[in-house]
């Protein structure tokens, strides 16, 4: 069988011996990206191979750019995407695949340039293909290979003709490789990364391997680079100028991920120069601790899946470079290429920015988990050559990085003697770094004790040491490779998570699950995700889960990152002008940072000064005194805002980037109060209080003043996120489900009585569900002082509630609303358990920019702490603060709505203001809500203040 290397065990045929992969030498480089003539077949055998012979015509073919997922081309005429999370998309019958075998016939030709030598050889590079391929040049078959983001090599030289040479490429969805490749993503087949001929002059370099340690005691790096061509190894900066294999000490400065070093240098050998970009850096297990030149690392890690809303998971430079610096930017300090090495000139920007790395084999085999892992490739010896192989190119592209300082074995793939022989290969070939793998609770092969997703309790306890468990791993440090999942609304819980991080030192720290949504650009849905192509199988938004939006617009839930991760702890005493600032880098000192003081009325800063910190050393911290306000304040609300910002332009931001803050509250605010002037009057049909109308039989609001209000009653019900959807398997708690099962997306509200009393009109109902004997005892009181209309809702329970709220509150409808202006927490949503990055301030919006568009509509929006708001005509002060949340949709359009395409306006715009909210937690894959963060069905009672606005 000519096909039988698609469903062969084994790595593949006729590719050279995987090497350390470098961005450029100064031999020749030929770029075969750009347009390629593409045929899709629906299977493996239905063409034949006379289109790698020269003279072939493919005239008529389709036109693709390479590198590039054909299925995301050619507007579904070659196929479409599909998403599975754990899933295989075809049936588990290893290494067998599909007879339905999408397969692109990929062809281009190419002149060599003018300057190409006539001397030396070439190597043809292939940097990602996804997932087998099988190559010709000029008709002479190369070889076929599978392991989709690993780079392949060819030698090529003999084959090379000046002019007029094919290259041919037939690539396959799937081969034995896709069982090794089941990572919760889109299966996206293509040449999705370069394509490149590169020279290889006689005297070429070939592989090398740079070790450059740091010795934290002598402030010394040693150096030797071992080369598989000898040479000469130069580090101008240091004076080095020794022969490859010998090892050379020197004063230097250390690189980290907080103060990345690079030294410039070459590697020189009879034919050629390499660039090195060297930093000098230990990496160790000791004391059971990830320590880096000596120091115990805190990791505020991010999982990082390649990934653009139009090109899949082909990235151009400028693509990754913004990964990278807005990593940087939200003080996110380590990345795990979650699944599978990312594109090597990402690692490059790692090095370059800094960004501790855990570098991830390209495997998974999750599927096998639904049978029980019967049948696992990793615990089969004929998938062994396969995986070897894997970790085998992973390394000796990526060996040359200081950044990577972890090799992670792959994700998900059960156990079994194949990682064994993984971990065996990588110890022999890099001892100079540690080994992750989460799926073996035993450890056998790592040094990292690893889990995913355990709940906060969980976490305290392994940092307490009280989690028991095998001896070795009893001794490993622990991190979460991955936890808080990104999806939607949330993640809830971050800052309980980094409490612990902080407080016991076994605990290194985590990393959030995930960078960026993997949605996909839809010309009718906006962005689209599994099931929108039509997948029989498919597990729909759950690709959805990242801290950016598709298009990399930060999400509030980014933004939380960044300031429960901050570097810098502001915290104090407020009336007592003291605050204390902490350094909480590992590495850097505080020289970095300019420190400012602000002190605020009413959310109105009218003060601020710089405020001078001495140069702390990690993890030192210093008590400062802020100076006494100069001006006086009558009666309101006042606090200090401290920030720490960038004082100069750095590689990642500029000057006066923002860094961390601190607010400490000095007094509180006064509440609104009310003292009634005036008494409900009722006449045809209207009840009159103050400004304001209700309607004399059902006691409904209808204006207040000018401003027309409808619909105004107690609202318990949110459009359930992604978490209140998911099961919180540590608990077995689910929210939506019982929400709706308990009926709280549609309740009753019966009116029991309308009563008139001398200052106040008391309205009685009981709000309960249809079929529930529970149910909520609601009584609002109004009263009036000349202008001012104050509202106290007061609930009771009334029964057993067998479910905590999704909110409590009011809604009411207002006609008309655009500007929305607000004291209290901002300029971002925030919820009760993520509500750390949201700041006291004025802030100033529009009823459509306080929309938060996760990509399944979802309850979102809320901003917090609001102690008046003004919007619609109205201003509204809360007794105490509330939640405001306003939108051109009611709640249960935003609940029925699968994409945001399906939210249109309507006339009115439906403003929630909410006494408290129900936590968010991550159950989507996780833990729920916190208990402090649940909302009970209680006792409560709160109150509103509105005054129509005359001038706005
Ligand atoms: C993990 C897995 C990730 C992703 C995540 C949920 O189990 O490693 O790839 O599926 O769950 O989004």
């Amino acid at each position: 069988m000519t096909n039988a290397y698609i469903e062969d065990f084994s790595p593949g045929h006729g590719t050279l011996a995987p090497r350390a992969w470098h961005p450029a030498s100064n031999a020749k480089a030929l770029s075969l990206n750009g347009s390629w003539r593409l045929r899709v077949s629906p299977t493996a055998d239905a063409e034949d191979e006379s289109f790698a012979e020269p003279g072939f015509e493919a005239g008529h073919w389709a036109e693709v750019t390479v590198p590039g997922h054909w299925v995301l081309q050619g507007d579904g005429a070659f196929g479409r995407p599909a998403y599975t999370n754990v899933r295989y998309p075809f049936p588990v019958d290893p290494p067998r695949v599909p007879t339905e075998n999408p397969t692109g016939d990929h062809l281009r030709t190419f002149d060599l340039p003018e300057e190409w030598p006539a001397d030396g050889g070439a190597v043809l590079r292939f940097d990602g293909v996804e997932s087998c391929a099988r190559v010709w040049l000029n008709g002479t078959g190369l070889g076929e290979f599978q392991g989709s983001r690993l780079p392949h090599e060819f030698a090529v030289g003999h084959l090379l003709k000046r002019t007029g040479n094919v290259l041919a490429v037939r690539v396959h969805q799937w081969s034995a490789g896709s069982y090794l490749e089941d990572q919760d993503q889109w299966w996206l087949p293509g040449i999705f990364r370069e394509v490149t001929l590169l020279h290889r002059p006689p005297g070429s370099a070939g592989d090398f391997f740079v070790h450059a340690s740091y010795d934290h005691r002598s402030g010394e790096g040693t150096l030797r680079v071992d080369s598989e061509v000898d040479g000469r190894v130069r580090v101008p900066a240091l004076g080095i100028d020794v022969a490859t294999g010998e090892a050379v000490t020197a004063p230097v400065r250390p690189w980290s991920a907080e103060l990345p070093v690079l030294y410039e240098g070459e590697l020189a050998t009879a034919g050629e120069r390499v660039p090195l970009r060297i930093g000098f850096r230990t990496v160790e297990l000791t004391d059971g601790l990830i320590k880096v030149n000596g120091t115990a690392l805190l990791l505020k890690g991010v999982n990082r899946h390649e990934w653009h809303p139009e090109t899949g998971r082909t990235l151009d430079l400028e693509t990754m470079r913004q990964d990278v610096l807005l990593m940087k930017r939200h003080n996110v300090n380590a990345v795990r290429t979650s699944h599978y090495p990312p594109h090597p000139a990402f690692l490059d920007l790692c090095d370059e920015y800094g960004l501790w790395v855990i570098d991830e084999c390209d495997l998974e085999t999750h599927g096998f988990g639904e049978q029980g892992w019967r049948d696992n490739p990793v615990d089969d010896d004929r998938w062994t050559p396969a995986l070897l192989d894997r970790a085998a190119r992973m390394v000796e592209r990526d060996k040359n990085h200081p950044s990577v300082i972890i090799w992670s074995l792959g994700n998900e793939a059960g156990t079994g003697r194949g990682l064994t022989a993984m971990a065996e290969w990588i110890r022999g070939r890099d001892s100079a770094r540690l080994l992750h793998y989460e799926g073996d609770p035993n450890c056998r092969d790592t040094d990292v004790y690893s889990q995913m997703y355990a709940s906060h309790a969980q976490v305290e306890q392994i940092g307490r040491r009280l989690d028991g468990g095998p001896r070795r791993r009893r001794e490993l440090p622990f991190i979460l490779c991955e936890y808080a999942h990104a999806m939607g609304n949330g993640p809830g819980g971050l800052a309980d998570y980094q409490r612990l991080f902080e407080s016991y030192e076994r605990l290194q720290g985590g990393f959030v699950w995930e960078w960026i949504d993997h949605g996909i650009r839809h010309p009718e849905l906006g962005y689209a995700y599994g099931g929108d192509f039509g997948e029989e199988l498919h597990d729909g938004n759950f690709v959805c889960d990242g801290l950016l939006f598709p298009d990399r617009q930060p999400s509030p839930g980014l933004i939380e990152y960044k300031k429960v991760i901050e570097p810098v702890r502001i915290e104090g005493d407020g009336a007592d002008r003291t605050v204390r600032v902490t350094n909480r880098h590992d590495f850097a000192d505080l020289s970095a940072l300019a420190f400012e003081w602000s002190y605020q009325v009413d959310g109105e800063t009218i003060e601020t000064g710089p405020l001078s910190v001495p140069v702390l050393l990690p993890g030192e911290s210093a008590e400062l005194k802020l100076p006494a306000p100069e001006r006086v304040h009558g009666p309101g609300e006042t606090q200090w805002t401290v920030r720490a910002v960038l004082t100069a332009d750095t590689a990642w931001a500029p000057a006066g980037h923002e860094v961390a803050w601190g607010q400490l509250p000095v007094a509180a605010l006064p509440l609104p109060l009310v003292r009634p002037t005036a008494g409900p009057v009722a006449a045809d049909g209207v009840i009159a209080l103050g400004p304001a109308a209700f309607d004399a039989r059902t006691g409904a609001l209808r204006s207040i003043g000018a401003v027309a209000v409808s619909g105004l009653r107690l609202d318990l019900w949110r459009a359930p996120t992604d978490n209140d959807e998911g099961l919180d398997w540590h608990t077995g708690i689910r929210h939506a489900g019982p929400w709706r099962d308990a009926g709280l997306h549609r309740l009753r509200h019966r009116l029991d009585s309308v009563e008139l009393g001398e200052d106040t009109l008391t309205v009685r109902t009981r709000v309960a569900p249809a079929a529930a004997e529970f149910g909520l005892a609601t009584e609002y009181r109004w009263t009036c002082e000349g202008e001012r209309l104050r509202l106290a809702v007061s609930v009771r329970p009334d029964g057993e509630w067998p479910v905590p709220l999704p909110r409590l509150g009011v809604r009411l409808g207002l006609a008309s609303a655009d500007a929305v202006r607000w004291f209290g927490a901002g300029p971002g949503e925030a919820y009760p358990d993520s509500s750390t990055a949201a700041r006291l301030g004025r802030h100033e919006s529009t009823v459509d920019a306080l929309q938060t568009p996760y990509l399944r509509p979802q309850e979102n929006g809320a901003r917090a702490g609001v102690r008046w708001a003004e919007l619609g005509g109205l201003r509204i002060e809360g007794d105490p603060e509330f939640s405001l949340t306003a939108r051109r949709w009611t709640t249960e359009q935003l609940d029925a709505a699968t994409h945001l395409t399906d939210l249109t306006a309507g006339d009115t715009v439906w403003v929630n203001l909410d006494h408290a909210l129900h936590g968010i937690g991550t159950a989507s894959c996780g833990p729920g809500p916190l208990p402090q963060y649940q909302l009970l069905a209680e006792a409560a009672e709160f109150s509103f203040v509105f005054t129509e606005l005359h001038n706005s």
